[in-house]
């Protein structure tokens, strides 16, 4: 009678994976060889490694088709899924900015809509959006210190209760805008103090990390995308120092040099003139841009 071991042949094994490989050989585009055969190669090696069973890669087809099922225009699973494998954070960082004096980037994460409203220095992005007021102000330069002046700056966020306006029913607008830096490339705007929040986890992401005891929250933070004309476009967050979710950021996108004191403020005058008659909070956070040659 035949014997059958756990494990196959390898060399049946490195064959399957050989003929693939070859399949590929042929593609026009060199950068997209590369990249398939490789993704092929190391595809395969996962699999080989963990000895996956057929029910095993089932449970994972699975998995992908409930990621494709709840994406939507308004949902995107298989950005999170990127983002709690460190996949985006790993992408950020091979691509980061060569310049040390460049402000960090991190995750773009699934929430950025175009076409946010623009709104003047000073203005208020909340838009009714729920939370504490907060005054975020500073600068944008270029590497060589030169201020830039009319850079563009998308910023969105999370209300307290922890939804971007996209997370509610209907169009509302709240909690994001654009603005041009001034002059001296300076910034500011009114916007909510950033809350805490949980990453989407009814989907099958959500699944993952319940099953493996990771959880889904993420620090406060606001995002920002800052362009200029001859600049690396940055994507970035501003952080709140003392969050308790720093050190276990459901997509890894936390950076020491993005991590910032919220001022606490009594009710009063703000800084533009504007009377506040709750607390309210304040930041400032200096961006700086690499220059392309
Ligand atoms: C966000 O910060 O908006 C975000 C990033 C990654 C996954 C989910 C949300
Ligand atoms: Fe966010």
């Amino acid at each position: 009678m035949q014997e059958f071991t756990h494990d196959a042949p390898p060399g049946r094994e490195q064959a399957v994976t050989d003929e693939v490989v070859a399949s590929f050989a042929g593609a026009p585009d060199d950068r997209l060889r590369e990249i398939v055969q490789s993704l092929t190669r190391h595809l395969h090696a996962f699999a080989r490694e963990v000895r996956l069973t057929e029910r095993e890669w089932a449970a994972g087809i699975e998995f992908l088709t409930g990621a494709g099922h709840i994406t939507d225009d308004k949902r995107q699973e298989f950005v999170l899924l990127s983002d709690v494998l460190g996949l985006s954070m790993l992408t950020v960082a091979i691509n980061a900015p060569a310049a040390p004096e460049a402000t960090e980037s991190t995750v773009f994460g699934p929430f950025f809509v175009e076409g946010a409203p623009e709104v003047p220095l000073g203005g208020d992005i909340a838009q009714g959006a729920k939370g504490v007021p907060c005054w975020v102000s500073g600068s944008v330069r270029s590497t060589d210190g030169s201020p830039l002046a009319g850079a563009r700056i998308d910023v969105w966020e999370a209300d307290e209760d922890g939804f971007y306006d996209v997370q509610y029913a209907g169009d509302r607008t709240a909690g994001r805008g654009r603005l041009r830096a001034g002059a001296g490339g300076e910034y500011r705007f009114w916007s909510v103090r950033p809350s805490p929040y949980p990453i989407p986890d009814d989907g099958p992401v959500g699944r993952l990390l319940a099953a493996t005891g990771r959880g889904p929250m993420r620090p406060a933070h606001l995002h920002l995308r800052v362009e200029a004309p001859g600049h690396r476009t940055l994507v970035t967050h501003i952080f709140v120092a003392g969050d308790p979710y720093l050190d276990r950021d459901a997509v890894f996108g936390v950076k020491d040099d993005l991590v910032v004191e919220f001022a606490e403020h009594p009710p009063g005058t703000g800084p533009d003139g504007r009377e506040l008659d709750t607390p309210w909070a304040s930041a400032r956070f200096d961006i700086v841009l690499e220059a392309l040659e």
